[in-house]
């Protein structure tokens, strides 16, 4: 069965919106947990927009599967190497971007991303590469000695109004999705997902877990943290 990681970065965007102690990340972890999400992902953005050093710490605590997505500004990785998160997942970050924006590009980063995996990745910890589905990226991926992938899906899902560009975008993922798995990766994927276009993500081939945010917290504005992850468990499950 699939696994349900999710990303709560929105919560603490809207704690952070007005420098409060509400709505509590931690909280909303546990109501996660509890409703179906097997593990949960934050983002430690080098600007600190939403999550905050302090929430890291604490959901370290309690949190069993925490992943934590992150750059690879020397600064981050050394939090990291401090606090040991479950999951690592390499990202690339722009200051100006609105959220994550394409995959990471390991062919032309190949020796600082290797460095950053040879520095993070243990026995307890294990590193994933945010890649968009492309052979040369798995193969530098792989190169790396990281031991999972996370394919990016955001462009599929930015093609939602254009059917042709999405079924030629799933095809892309599903054709990586195998190779990736024959290079004997973890196979993750997740960016941009939705309740209406998560299905076929789904069904692709060996995929391991799907990392979801914002569309759980927009909806849990309406039907609460609990429902809203109940909702896309039953979608990510139905494997
Ligand atoms: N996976 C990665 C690597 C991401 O950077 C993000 C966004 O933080 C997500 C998944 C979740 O994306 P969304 O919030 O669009 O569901």
């Amino acid at each position: 069965m699939i696994k349900l990681g999710i990303n709560i970065d929105h919560v603490a965007t809207l704690r952070q919106q007005r420098k409060e102690t509400e709505p509590d990340v931690c909280e909303a972890a546990r109501i996660a947990l509890a409703s179906g999400a097997d593990s949960i992902t934050v983002h430690l953005r080098e600007d600190r927009r939403h999550i905050q050093d302090a929430d890291v710490e604490a959901l370290c605590e309690f949190v069993p599967r925490l992943n934590l997505e992150m750059s690879i500004a020397p600064e981050i990785v050394s939090i990291a190497d401090r606090l040991r998160p479950k999951h690592i997942c390499l990202v690339p970050e722009k200051r100006e971007e609105l959220t994550t924006e394409g995959g990471l590009d390991v062919v032309g980063m190949i020796d600082r991303i290797t460095e950053v995996v040879q520095t993070l990745q243990s026995e307890d910890t294990e590193v994933s590469l945010f890649i968009d589905p492309d052979k040369a990226q798995l193969d530098a991926a792989k190169a790396s000695g990281a031991q999972a992938i996370e394919l990016h899906t955001g462009d599929y899902a930015n093609y939602d109004q254009e059917p042709v560009k999405q079924m030629a975008e799933l095809q892309r993922l599903h054709e990586a999705a195998l190779y990736a798995h024959s290079l004997g990766l973890v196979v993750n994927a997740g960016h941009g997902l939705k309740y209406h276009n998560t299905d076929p993500i789904v069904a692709l081939p060996h995929m391991n877990e799907l990392n979801i945010g914002h569309s759980i917290i927009c909806r849990s504005v309406f039907v609460g943290l609990s429902e809203a992850v109940k909702e896309m468990a039953v979608i990510v499950k139905a494997s």
